[in-house]
């Protein structure tokens, strides 16, 4: 459809990544889903992608990613969405296999074959480290590099780093000195988009199947983060990142220069924000700070109502 952005959504489905599948498929024109070790280990994650996109029936290919960080030993997050990934969700064994197993070329060659497509990554950045490896130029052929990931206040996985960052530190490290137009939508963005029991009843009101599939993930969302500092709703972390590229009114960003944090004993995997002004090192990306939170989540709701497929 003219005039949508085009986009490349690396994920580790992933509960809010299914969401951002979702958001996705209605807001952007989706070249392609690549999907990498996060959330849960590469065979799931990659199986999540195929699902969802076989409960959309989207014409999209799914290629399959890194099964393990750069130099780090994998690192997963099953408490937070479920030991397959898509928390209580149950949907039928994806209708085909992944369109290659090669993530990464499949990056170059998109990247490659057209100018300003927006990668947005919304899981650890190995897949896309890897890419910029093979390919330094992509730096300069996109339009951006738009990542849910870190933060300007603080992480989740420790005091200090945010799962996708700390899960491949060396290589958010690699992507954040590439030179690529970054903007970095992390917590201190998407916890002001949260999801509550409201939210899963309207999807569930939908009266179809992406709608109730939506609406369990909400639920378990919202389950999972009921010891939170805001018991009753879950932050929706990766659509923010889709959204900011559709919708780039709907999220605030300012230049900053951002370091990832490597060997630090306790902080590693910390995104360190300059936040000293005119004293600062010269910016290498954009910071997301503010969010019109209830226009995200209408974008969201209204991908969710109207998804293909239904
Ligand atoms: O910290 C939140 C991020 O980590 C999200 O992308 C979530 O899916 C997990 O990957
Ligand atoms: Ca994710």
């Amino acid at each position: 459809m003219a005039g949508r952005p085009r986009i490349i959504l690396d994920c580790d489905p992933g509960v809010d990544d299914a969401i951002a599948i979702i958001t996705a498929a209605r807001w952007t024109d989706l070249v392609a889903i690549t999907s990498v070790s996060g959330n849960v280990g590469i065979e799931h994650t990659t199986a999540n992608a195929l699902r969802m996109r076989d409960l959309l029936d989207i014409d999209v290919p799914v290629h399959r990613g890194a099964e393990r960080p750069l130099v780090a030993e994998p690192f997963h997050a099953r408490h937070v969405h479920g030991m397959t990934g898509l928390a209580d969700v149950e949907l039928p064994v994806p209708d085909l296999e992944p369109d290659s197993h090669d993530a990464v070329a499949a990056i170059v060659d998109a990247t490659r074959a057209e100018e300003g497509l927006h990668l947005v990554p919304v899981g650890p950045l190995t897949n896309i480290a890897l890419a910029l490896r093979a390919d330094p130029a992509i730096s300069r052929r996109v339009a951006s590099i738009t990542l849910m990931g870190g933060g300007a206040t603080g992480g989740n996985v420790t005091a200090a780093a945010e799962f996708n960052i700390y899960a491949d530190a060396e290589a958010a490290d690699e992507v954040f000195r590439s030179g690529a137009p970054i903007t970095m939508v992390g917590l201190n963005l998407t916890h002001q988009v949260r999801m509550d029991a409201g939210h899963a009843d309207t999807c569930r009101g939908f009266g179809h199947r992406v709608g109730d599939v939506a609406a369990k993930l909400v639920d378990y969302n919202i389950s999972v983060h009921r010891g939170g500092g805001r018991p009753g709703s879950g932050a929706m972390h990766d659509p923010c990142a889709v959204l900011a590229v559709s919708h780039p009114e709907v999220i605030r960003s300012e230049p900053r220069h951002v370091v990832v944090e490597v060997d630090g004993a306790h902080t590693r995997g910390q995104t360190l924000v300059d936040e000293r002004g005119r004293m600062s090192v010269e910016p290498n990306c954009r910071v997301a700070y503010e969010a019109d939170a209830g226009r995200a989540l209408e974008l969201i709701l209204q991908a969710i109502r109207e998804a293909p497929g239904v």
